[in-house]
C-alpha cells in the first residue's frame, strides 16, 4: 500500500493492452465454486489482489486453489471443505467485501460460518444491513462476535423466501442467489440488481445445475436444488477496466486499443464517451478508444445501477472532463461519498466544486442528507504534476490518469490499492508509452 510511483506526464498514451476477466465477477464465481463438492475451472482470471484474497479465504476452508497466471486459469477443488479457524479468518478482516458472500455456500456445505469484518473502498458507509436481513429471511441465525466479525449458522438449513430489496444492490442480489440456489423450495427476489457481472454469476450457477429465471422487472426467481456440480466458465471481461483505459486515452489525447473489451456491456459508457468527444471503433477482439483531436465537450451525467452509467466509470471519466470545454455536471447516485478523489485533481489545477444538492433529475437517496455527491467541473484546465495520495481503487487510477495528463512530475503514493482491480497496470502503462517508475515498494 505504501508503494510510490513517479510519473512524468504530458505524453499521449498510445498502444495496445489486454483486459481479462471482471474484478467484480471473478471473486464471486470463486465463492460459487464452494457450493459444489466437485472441482470447478474459471478462465480469463486476472492477476489482481482480490483474487489472492478470495483464494486465501478458500484455502482456509480446506479448498484447493491453483492459479495458472499466464493462461488465466483458476482451478478450485472444494471436495474437502471444512470450517476455518476463527483467528485465521479474522486476519482477512478489512481486506475486501467478498467474505460476506461466503455465508450462503458455507451454510449449505457446513451449516455455519465465521465471516470477518469487511473492507473495500471508502466511498460511502457501505453497510451490510441488506445482506444480514436476507440471510435471516432464509432462516440463518447471526451473532456479532466480540472479537470482530459475525458467526452465522443454520442447523436446519435454509428455506426459500420472498425478498424485496429497498435498492438494487449488487452484493445483496449475489447474496440472495448464493443462498437460494440450494435452499429448500422457491425464492423470489424483487428489486434485484441486473448488472452483467450478476448475469454471468447466474450463468455459472446455471452451469452448476441451478434453476434461475430473470424477469424484465428486476424479479429473479430461484428454485432450490439439492445438489450442484462444478463448472467450467470463462469470465466476462472487465468493463470497468476497459472504460478506465478509454478515459485515460481521452485525458491524455491518446489512442488505446483495449483488447478483450466488448461492446454490449459498455453501451451506456460508449454513448457518453462519444458525447464528450471521444472516438471509438469496435473490433472483433477489442475496442479502440481515441481522442480524435479538437475540443472535448462538457456533459451532464448521473450515475445509476445497470443499465445506467456505472458509478465505477465516473471517477476516471471526471479526469477527462477536466479537459472538456465548458461546465460538466456529475450527479453520483450510487455512493454518497465518491468524490473525495477530486481534492487532488484540484491541487493539480482542476476546477471542481462539490455540492450537497442533487444536480440532476434522478431521485437520489442522498439529496437531503448532507453528502457532497454532485460535482461541477469547469474546463478545460491544464493539469500540473503534484504529490498525491490515492484514496480508493477507482479514485487511485483516476489520479494516475491525471498525473499522466499533467505537465511535469507527480509522485503518487498508495498505488498498491490499484492492484486490487487493475492487473499489471504499471506494465500496461509502460506499454502505452507512459514515463512511470516505481520508486518504493514496501511489503
Ligand atoms: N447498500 C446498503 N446496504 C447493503 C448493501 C448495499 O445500503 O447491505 C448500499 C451501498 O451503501 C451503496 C448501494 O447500496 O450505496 C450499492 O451498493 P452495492 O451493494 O450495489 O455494491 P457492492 O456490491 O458493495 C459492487 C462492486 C462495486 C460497485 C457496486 C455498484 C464488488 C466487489 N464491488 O459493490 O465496485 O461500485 O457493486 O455497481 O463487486 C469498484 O469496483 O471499485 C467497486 C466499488
Amino acid at each position: 500500500m505504501d508503494s510510490v510511483v513517479r510519473v512524468n506526464g504530458g505524453k499521449a498514451l498510445s498502444g495496445r493492452i489486454h483486459v481479462r476477466g471482471a474484478k467484480n465477477f471473478v471473486p464471486k464465481a470463486m465463492v460459487a465454486a464452494l457450493l459444489s463438492d466437485k472441482p470447478s475451472e474459471l478462465r480469463n482470471v486476472p492477476q489482481i489482489s482480490d483474487v489472492d484474497i478470495v483464494s486465501g479465504l478458500l484455502r482456509l476452508h480446506g479448498v484447493e486453489v491453483a492459479y495458472d497466471v499466464d493462461r488465466g486459469i483458476l482451478t478450485i477443488d472444494p471436495t474437502l471443505v471444512t470450517s476455518a479457524q476463527v483467528e485465521a479468518v479474522g486476519e482477512h478482516a478489512g481486506s475486501s467485501r467478498i467474505p460476506i458472500l461466503f455465508c450462503g455456500p458455507l451454510l449449505h456445505r457446513l451449516g455455519q460460518a465465521h465471516i470477518p469484518d469487511l473492507g473495500g473502498c471508502e466511498i460511502g458507509g457501505r453497510p451490510i444491513d441488506f445482506h444480514l436481513r436476507i440471510l435471516e429471511e432464509f432462516g440463518a441465525c447471526i451473532e456479532k462476535q466480540e472479537g470482530g466479525g459475525i458467526h452465522i449458522s443454520a442447523p436446519k438449513g435454509l428455506e426459500g423466501t420472498t425478498i424485496r430489496l429497498p435498492y438494487p444492490s449488487v452484493g445483496a442480489t449475489e447474496q440472495t442467489l448464493l443462498a437460494a440456489v440450494q435452499a429448500r423450495g422457491k425464492t423470489e427476489l424483487r428489486g434485484a440488481a441486473i448488472e452483467p457481472e450478476i448475469l454471468d454469476l447466474i450463468n455459472v450457477l446455471q452451469k452448476m445445475g441451478a434453476i434461475i429465471s430473470v424477469d424484465i422487472d428486476r424479479t429473479i426467481r430461484i428454485e432450490g436444488v439439492d445438489h450442484l456440480d462444478g463448472y467450467v466458465h470463462r469470465a466476462l471481461p472487465d468493463r470497468i477496466e476497459a472504460a478506465s483505459w478509454a478515459s485515460a486515452a481521452l485525458a491524455t489525447r491518446g489512442d488505446i486499443f483495449v483488447e478483450g473489451a466488448v461492446q454490449p456491456d459498455m453501451t451506456t459508457f460508449l454513448n457518453v464517451f462519444r458525447k464528450v468527444g471521444g472516438a471509438f471503433e469496435v473490433h472483433h477482439d477489442g475496442i479502440r478508444f481515441y481522442h480524435p483531436g479538437g475540443q472535448l465537450h462538457s456533459i451532464a451525467l448521473e450515475t445509476n445501477v445497470h443499465p445506467g452509467f456505472m458509478t465505477d466509470w465516473q471517477q476516471p471519466l471526471v479526469v477527462a472532463l477536466t479537459q472538456a470545454q465548458g461546465i460538466s455536471i456529475v450527479h453520483e447516485t450510487v455512493y454518497e461519498n465518491r468524490f473525495g478523489f477530486t481534492k487532488a485533481l484540484n491541487q493539480m489545477g482542476a476546477q471542481i466544486q462539490l455540492y450537497r444538492e442533487c444536480l440532476g433529475g434522478l431521485e437520489c437517496r442522498f439529496g437531503q442528507r448532507n453528502f457532497f455527491h454532485s460535482a461541477v467541473i469547469l474546463g478545460p484546465t491544464p493539469l500540473r504534476g503534484a504529490d498525491i495520495a490515492i484514496p480508493d481503487l477507482r479514485g487511485g487510477f483516476s489520479h494516475l490518469i491525471a498525473a499522466l495528463a499533467a505537465s511535469g512530475t507527480s509522485h503518487v503514493s498508495g498505488i498498491g490499492m490499484i492492484s486490487r482491480g487493475y492487473e499489471n497496470f504499471i506494465g500496461k502503462l509502460r506499454a502505452l508509452g507512459a514515463d512511470i517508475d516505481l520508486i518504493d515498494r514496501s511489503e
